[in-house]
């Protein structure tokens, strides 16, 4: 198997021929509710994991594995018959997001269905639909004549939604399973349609639950009502202390690490095309945009570090009423962290301050769920320039340089452990409605990334194989 594959044109002639049963595949993928969070839902991410490894199969991937581990499985395989080429890691995640609040969604979110160009289903851009471009990419190279024109390896997870320990357990123990010189992932999205896009930096975070106690037990309120704490108070009261009415996150010292964008990123981000006003209308739908008003919305969703709460627990939320004085309170919060900042040690400062703010007469218990490096990737490689040359063929334009508010926690293990750079070469939609009801994927946008991937790993092929000291194009 010596021959090279430097042509995508059989390639791209089966991927657009099979269009139509990529997008079934896809759907039928989206239908298992492979929800990471949920441990009802854990056979439905197992599930997952067999429908993309026996497609790997399929397509001619070889060692494919299912592995197992102490939490949800990892899905492995590889095909490395292009010597002299470079190493190509693919990476995507098959868990999602639980789909609540189930009366938004207007079609139901584990049984796609396409309208106006979307495939509207959990999981449709975030990831199983991405993820799918690779596996969709890399059969149309496949099915020419079993070669690729680069060695690849693929690994995907199934449960980045809950901060993907495993794999990165895994990449610490097994680093030459995973050894490659450069990784792709498709877990973003394009600044705006048809504007190919890179994204070189991720927020990190920390994921928490602050757990505040009052009373030995529940108590009646009239009874009790003046004289006895009430820890729902004392939540709102800590959590209100977390941040001012400007935006900023009052914990002591939280600011004092945060490294800022280089003066060109900043002048980049200037030049993109964003329109705040529409941004708020079309996207957010408040009545205003909030935070630190020192820094524009873009260095604030990717340079900034945040804090937000996601739900608050306890008491008494049923139909009607109940005068209770509940004996605990909780409440998820997280931080997003920005180059600088480490979740340890911002872990410890909010602990410390939720100490200090803690009203008499409660205590509050501060846990970690899980927590991620941020991450900003350099552009100095020469697989940067075969992917703006393949999404060039592709849509006609530049690639745009962002970073992204989000975090893929994997992503800076890739640089840290691995030692390799990673594209993040998305192409979801800023409307996707990622983590909330009616998330989709533009289908155009499915079909241009399976085209996108076959280019980039066509032209990856004619790259020397990159030595840490000296990368060599040959562009
Ligand atoms: N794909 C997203 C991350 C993302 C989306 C990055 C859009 C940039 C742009 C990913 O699946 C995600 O949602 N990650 C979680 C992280 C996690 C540790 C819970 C997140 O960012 O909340
Ligand atoms: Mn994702
Ligand atoms: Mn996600």
């Amino acid at each position: 198997m010596a021959h090279t594959a430097t042509d995508p044109t059989a390639a791209l002639a089966f991927a657009q021929a099979n269009q139509d049963a990529a997008l079934e595949e896809l759907k039928a993928f989206l239908r298992i509710p492979s929800i990471s969070t949920l441990p009802d839902h854990s056979s439905d991410v197992h599930r997952a994991a067999e429908f993309l490894a026996a497609e790997l199969l399929r397509i001619g991937m070889q060692h494919v594995e299912v592995i197992d581990t102490p939490g949800h499985p990892l899905v492995y395989a590889d095909h490395l018959h292009a010597p002299g080429t470079p190493t190509v890691l693919c990476y995507g995640h098959f868990d999602v997001q639980p789909p609540d609040p189930l009366e938004e969604w207007l079609s139901p979110p584990f049984e796609p269905e396409v309208r106006n160009g979307n495939i509207y289903a959990r999981g449709a851009v975030d990831d199983k639909g991405q993820l799918w471009m690779h596996v969709k990419a890399l059969e149309a190279l496949l099915q020419q004549d079993a070669t690729l024109p680069v060695n690849v390896r693929l690994i995907a997870e199934g449960e980045e939604e809950v901060g993907g320990e495993q794999i990165a357990a895994f990449l610490r123990a097994h680093p030459e399973r995973l050894k490659a010189d450069v990784a792709v992932v498709s877990d973003t999205d394009m600044f705006a349609p048809g504007l190919p896009t890179l994204c070189v930096g991720l927020r990190g975070m920390i994921y928490t639950e602050i757990e505040v106690k009052g009373a030995r037990t529940d108590l009646h309120s009239g009874m009790y009502g003046g004289a006895a704490p009430n820890p729902f108070v004392a939540l709102a009261q800590i959590l209100s202390g977390l941040k001012d009415a400007e935006g900023h996150i009052s914990i002591p010292g939280l600011y004092d690490s945060v490294e800022r964008p280089s003066a060109a990123e900043l002048k980049a981000w200037r030049s993109l095309p964003f329109d705040e006003a529409e941004y708020l209308a079309h996207e957010v739908g408040s009545t205003e945009l909030t935070g630190e008003a020192e820094y524009t919305v873009l260095e604030r969703l990717w340079s900034r570090p945040t804090l937000d709460v996601h739900g608050v627990m306890g008491g008494f939320t049923g139909a009607g009423a109940k005068t209770v004085i509940p004996a605990k309170a909780t409440a998820k919060v997280s931080l997003r962290l920005v180059p600088g900042m480490t979740p340890a040690d911002t872990f410890d400062k909010l602990k410390s301050y939720v100490a200090a703010i803690t009203p008499k007469g409660t205590t509050a218990e501060v846990r970690l769920i899980h927590s991620g490096d941020p991450v900003v990737i350099g552009t100095e490689n020469p697989f940067v320039a075969a992917a703006t040359q393949a999404m060039k063929e592709v849509f006609g334009k530049d690639t745009v340089f962002v970073r992204g508010g989000g975090s893929i926690p994997i992503v800076g293990d890739f640089e840290r452990n691995l030692g390799i750079p990673t594209l993040l070469m998305g192409f979801g939609l800023p409307d996707d409605n990622l983590h909330a009801p009616n998330e989709k994927f533009n289908v155009a946008n499915f079909y241009a990334g399976i085209e996108s991937l076959v280019r980039f790993l066509t032209l990856a092929g004619l790259l020397s194989v990159p030595h840490p000291s000296e990368m060599q194009t040959e562009l």
